[in-house]
């Protein structure tokens, strides 16, 4: 077989040139970094699950009628997805005070927000991904008016969904990050949700326990995160209960 060209390696996932043109392979790694890659290890089993379940929200997103650039799951670690322009944003919901938000404006953790509120972020790991306002972002040209409007549009639709999945299954969504892309179609650009949603990206607590579900308990040294991932795996249905064993990191290509 001839070996894939990889466009670009990630922190926590991998790019392969696509079978197609306009397609491209998402790699899911086992690799967990936190604090802009100061803390890392190799958590086996994380890119089996956030494939899965990347795979599921996207999926489900498509189905409401939220565009992302999914197009199917290829194997245990890896999806086919449309080849997007990355808008240079992290694009942020809260719905809880968490993380920077509540050490920024002092909210203890857990409270709820009045509204959804959402944050940019530029997307730079050597500046840590610097909050910026919709003035920066329109001085800079990194996004049109045209373009924030989708942006907000995009992320409390997926902020609802979202919301309401984990909800039916006793999760609450605290907060979650997104990146969206450019597509062309014809003379026609419109963005799409793009990259992954998976607990590497949401903050999720159990809402009886309060229990993290997501990338903190690595970051916060809270246990297993195969185990926090698969849970929230099985309740959604994406990996049956009984199936132990599965999230090894079997390479099957
Ligand atoms: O995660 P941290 O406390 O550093 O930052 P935050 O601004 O409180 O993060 C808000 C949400 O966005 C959390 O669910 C993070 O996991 C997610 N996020 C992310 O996925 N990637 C980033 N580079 C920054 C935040």
């Amino acid at each position: 077989m001839a070996r894939r060209k990889k466009i670009y390696e990630g922190k926590a996932k991998i790019l392969y040139e696509g079978p197609e043109p306009g397609t491209i392979v998402q790699h899911f790694k086992d690799d967990a970094t936190a604090f802009n890659a100061e803390k890392k290890a190799v958590i086996e089993g994380k890119g089996v699950l956030n494939n899965r379940l990347s795979e599921f929200f996207m999926t489900g997103l498509g189905q409401i009628g939220v565009p992302t650039h999914f197009i199917k799951r290829l194997n245990m670690r890896e999806q086919l997805v449309r080849s997007v322009e990355i808008v240079p944003l992290e694009i942020i919901v809260r719905n809880y005070a968490a993380g920077t938000m509540s050490k920024r404006l002092g909210i203890e953790e857990g409270t709820q927000l009045p509204r959804p509120i959402v944050e940019y972020c530029y997307k730079d790991d050597k500046l840590g991904d610097p909050l910026v306002t919709e003035e920066h972002i329109a001085a800079f040209g990194w996004a049109s008016q045209q373009d924030m409007d989708d942006i907000l549009s995009l992320a409390l639709r997926v902020n609802d969904f979202l919301s309401g999945v984990m909800l039916a299954v006793g999760i609450r969504l605290v907060d979650f990050k997104i990146e969206v892309g450019r597509v062309y179609d014809g003379d026609f650009q419109r963005l799409i949700v793009a990259d992954e949603i998976s607990p590497d990206s949401c903050r999720l607590w159990d809402i009886e326990t309060g229990q993290k579900l997501d990338k903190d308990v690595f970051r916060r040294d809270l246990g297993s995160l195969t185990d926090a991932y698969t849970e929230v795996a099985q309740r959604l249905g994406v990996m049956p209960r009984n199936q132990q064993g599965v999230t090894k990191p079997t390479l099957i290509n």
